[in-house]
């Protein structure tokens, strides 16, 4: 198939978008991630898709526990400040007005669609 086509229709291509919360040893941390769903109802399973070099994989591989915060759309600048920088860098929770963080361990705001406290 004609390759501009392909990466045309890759642009195109949509899908709900995720903020997947994660701890140590890169510390509390918050990546944008779209490649997330559920792929059994019983047991229920969620396949995520992470690349390696992430603080998040690191985290997850770690403590083999992460959130999985359903973004609304009232969360456009908090998707994109998640996907657009590392914790490597950056502490993106601590990023002023930013996070709406609620005292529960890996869950995010009450402006997220839904939250699952996964594990591995
Ligand atoms: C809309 C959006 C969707 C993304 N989906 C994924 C994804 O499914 N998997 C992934 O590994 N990275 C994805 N990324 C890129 C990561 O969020 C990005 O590399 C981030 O900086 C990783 O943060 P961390 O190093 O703090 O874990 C996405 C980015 C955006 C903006």
């Amino acid at each position: 198939m004609n390759r501009s086509i392909v990466e045309k229709a890759q642009k195109y291509f949509t899908t709900g978008v995720s903020l997947i919360t994660s701890s140590s040893p890169h510390g509390q941390n918050v990546m944008a991630a779209e490649w997330t769903m559920q792929i059994s109802y019983k047991p229920m399973l969620i396949a995520i898709f992470i690349h390696e070099g992430n603080a998040t994989f690191k985290n997850i591989k770690q403590t083999r526990e992460f959130g999985i915060n359903v973004s609304s759309e009232e969360q456009t600048m908090a998707v994109n400040i998640a996907g657009g920088h590392s914790r490597k860098e950056i502490d993106k929770l601590k990023i002023k007005d930013a996070f709406d963080t609620i005292p529960s361990k890996n869950k995010l705001s009450h402006d997220c669609r839904v939250y699952y406290k996964c594990r591995m």
